[in-house]
């Protein structure tokens, strides 16, 4: 299958199981849980659920359908996660943006205090997803490791971490190690957390966790390498949120470190290093190629 039509189905998925398991604008917090729903509901490609099922796949013998089902609780609650993470990034105190996923804002749609709120209640209705019973999902011991993971990727040594390392880097001259500590850090380890917890959710042995983790990390940097490179020669138009950004706030990048040639081709590096660490798997890793070609050719 060709990775756009793969995607697509994917996709599909991922976003019925997000208006399956999302609480409805009703009741006495309707107007809240609707921005939730509005961030939540406006766009995004997916692809950390995506990467957290194409992971389940390439371990478990289950048929497809079936991990599906046992996992998109979990797989929903990363996109959580993800979208609460970019409320808080576009607040003024942050990186200060009006465009996300080609809409305006949380914070420009529907106040400060509530885009805050709403991430806050993103990020907690996540922990909720992935161990409440009321959802579907793996063996006890089995759902206790992905919360795990996933906690340990979103804080302090995970994303929010690298979070206040490129905030408090804005406009300073930082040795290379750091910025990449950076990028695995802020963008990096809620990928890694993905594929990892459909490895776990899959029923990867310690070989194959091994090997996946080190796929993670490789193409969660060559994520944020590409996130950084569309800000430099993208369009506002194409990225749905405004680019350029990053070097009027002076952030930390690698086309500030490197323009944008080089940029290129460490992206192109980190992917390939992705593909390299599926090599003890079969035709099943087939997605995982793909979408680590993927992510560094992308338009947006
Ligand atoms: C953007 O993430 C922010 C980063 C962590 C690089 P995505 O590029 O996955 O954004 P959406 O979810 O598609 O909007
Ligand atoms: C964001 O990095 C990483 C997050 C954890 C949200 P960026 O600040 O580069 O993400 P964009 O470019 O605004 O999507
Ligand atoms: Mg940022
Ligand atoms: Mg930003
Ligand atoms: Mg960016």
């Amino acid at each position: 299958m060709e990775i756009k039509e793969y995607l697509k189905a994917q996709r599909q998925i991922v976003e019925q199981a997000l208006q399956q398991y999302m609480l409805a604008a009703e009741g006495d917090f309707a107007a809240h849980l609707e921005t939730m729903r509005y961030s939540l509901f406006v766009g995004g490609k997916r692809v950390r659920p995506i990467f957290c099922l194409a992971a389940a796949h390439c371990v478990s013998d289950a048929p497809e359908p079936a991990v599906d089902e046992l996992l998109l609780p979990a797989a929903c609650a990363l996109e959580c996660i993800h979208t609460y993470s970019l409320i808080h990034d576009d607040l003024p105190a942050m990186d200060n943006d009006d465009l996300r996923r080609g809409q305006p804002t949380c914070h420009k749609k529907f106040g400060e205090a509530e885009a805050i709120l709403a991430g806050d209640g993103l990020l907690t209705y996540a922990f909720e997803l992935i161990s409440s019973e009321k959802f579907p999902g793996p063996a006890p011991a089995v759902r206790l490791r992905l919360i795990a993971v996933l906690a340990q990727a979103a804080g302090p040594l995970g994303m929010v971490g690298g979070q206040y390392l490129d905030i408090t880097s804005e406009e300073k001259k930082i040795p290379f190690e750091l910025l990449k500590t950076i990028h695995r850090s802020k963008t990096g380890a809620l990928i890694t957390a993905a594929v990892q917890m459909g490895a776990i959710g899959g029923g990867a042995d310690a070989g194959q966790l091994q090997a996946l983790t080190e796929y993670g990390k490789a193409v969660g940097l060559a994520f944020q390498i590409t996130d950084d490179l569309l800000d430099a020669t993208a369009t506002t138009e194409q990225l749905g949120k405004t680019a350029g950004s990053d070097m009027w706030l002076g952030k930390a990048t690698y086309p500030a470190f490197f323009g944008v040639e080089k940029t290129r081709s460490l992206a192109l590096e980190a992917a390939d290093q992705a593909v390299a660490a599926l090599e003890c798997f079969d035709q099943r890793a087939e997605p995982l190629r793909a979408l680590a070609r993927y992510i560094v050719s992308r338009m947006n």
